[in-house]
């Protein structure tokens, strides 16, 4: 028997309907494998803005950094929106990453068979589509400084930058080729070398852990000529390494390859033990509170926080398994239904996995 302490934190939106979905599918599997895991709950983004006045408490910080793992839901909506950007919902998940210290974000893409009708891409180009994205997280543009307004020469200007030092790079770099080792040994590491500096020590840093990898294959690609790769032959992929900006946006493109953002997962993790799983989607403001949302991207994640986090291969395995037989068997959320196939709800989608577990 081995016992984990859970952070839970639901969020908004959709998010407490979909972080009930995979904390109920991994009560299952601690019956079925005789495990215990203790779940604690905490507020995050715009409901802890709501009751406490800030997107990320201290108790969800003590929370979240005495567990074993994190399982997020979704951050943020229109309420919020108008709110400065030191006081944002997403100002917790920023802050969540970086206190922890969570550098890396990976996000498998793969097709389900049963699925393949409802990507946007012809069946022959997504069919094999099995592939790993690792994002830097914690560097890059979205925290260099200076960040700033200012006026200059009677108009204002705004100031982002975008610093990456080495230790940075090898550490992700270094994520990546790991990855690669327990997949199909190639990575691509995708940046954009021949205008920007930070990719030029990018690349170089790259090679230099590449050494320490000599059974891994290596490919440097432009960002531009990755995002129509993406499109162009995705199969081709298997594991991609870039920094945060390009990282976000190829996630993004490639999430709709496989149809729906509702049976993403990923992962983010960093120098301690403790990682934070979160389905890559938002928190659907538009589908809130119907029980309608795919619950499907949060429970894979909970299955990567059982794989990467507690080294509980089998039980993850049980999960994805449990997915692609409801799948194979027709339940379908309305995001991935075609206009003639039935749909179900969030719980009847939940009970059907665990029925298949
Ligand atoms: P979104 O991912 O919340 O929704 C985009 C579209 O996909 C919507 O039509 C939504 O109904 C649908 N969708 C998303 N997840 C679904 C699911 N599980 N099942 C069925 N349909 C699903 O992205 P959007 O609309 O751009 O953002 C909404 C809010 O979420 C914003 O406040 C945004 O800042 C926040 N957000 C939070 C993220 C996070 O917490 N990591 C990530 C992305 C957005
Ligand atoms: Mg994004």
């Amino acid at each position: 028997m081995t016992k984990k302490t859970i952070a839970v934190l639901p969020g908004d939106g959709i998010g407490p309907e979909v972080t009930r979905a995979a904390t109920q599918v991994m009560e299952n599997i601690a019956r079925l494998h005789d495990h215990e895991f203790v779940f604690k709950e905490g507020l995050i983004g715009g409901s802890a803005i709501d009751e406490k006045g800030g997107p990320l408490p201290l108790e969800t910080k003590e929370i979240s950094a005495a567990s074993d793992g994190i399982l997020l839901g979704a951050v943020g909506g229109p309420k919020w929106d108008r709110l400065p950007g030191a006081n944002r919902p997403e100002k917790g998940l920023l802050e969540i990453r970086k206190s922890l210290d969570l550098y890396a974000n990976l996000r498998p893409v793969k097709a389900y068979s049963a699925l393949i009708e409802s990507s946007p891409l012809k069946e022959e180009i997504v069919a094999d589509v099995d592939f790993l994205i690792v994002r830097e997280l914690t560097g890059g543009l979205y925290f260099g400084e200076p960040k700033k307004r200012e006026d200059a020469d009677g108009e204002t200007r705004a100031v982002d930058t975008l610093i990456y030092k080495t230790s940075e790079i090898k550490r992700i770099a270094e994520r990546a080729f790991q990855a690669a080792r327990l997949r199909k040994g190639k990575v691509v590491s995708v940046d954009k070398a021949n205008v920007l500096e930070s990719s030029r020590l990018w690349r170089e840093t790259v090679d230099d852990i590449r050494v320490d990898y000599p059974d891994v294959e290596l490919e440097h690609m432009l960002v531009d000529n990755a995002a129509m790769q993406l499109i162009a032959q995705p199969a081709a992929f298997d594991v991609i390494v870039t920094e945060n900006t390009f990282g976000d946006i190829l996630s993004d493109e490639a999430s709709m390859l496989t149809g729906s953002l509702g049976l993403l997962p990923s992962a983010s993790m960093g120098s301690t033990d403790v990682g934070l799983y979160e389905p890559v989607h938002g928190s659907a403001p538009d589908i809130a509170g119907e029980n309608r949302a795919n619950p499907l991207a949060a429970i894979s994640s909970a299955a990567m926080m059982l794989k990467y986090g507690f080294e509980m291969e089998k039980e993850a395995k049980q999960i994805e398994t449990a997915i692609e037989t409801v799948l194979a068997d027709g339940y379908r959320t309305a995001d991935i239904a075609l206009k003639t196939e039935e749909t179900v709800t969030t719980a009847e989608m939940t009970e059907a996995v665990i029925k298949a577990l």
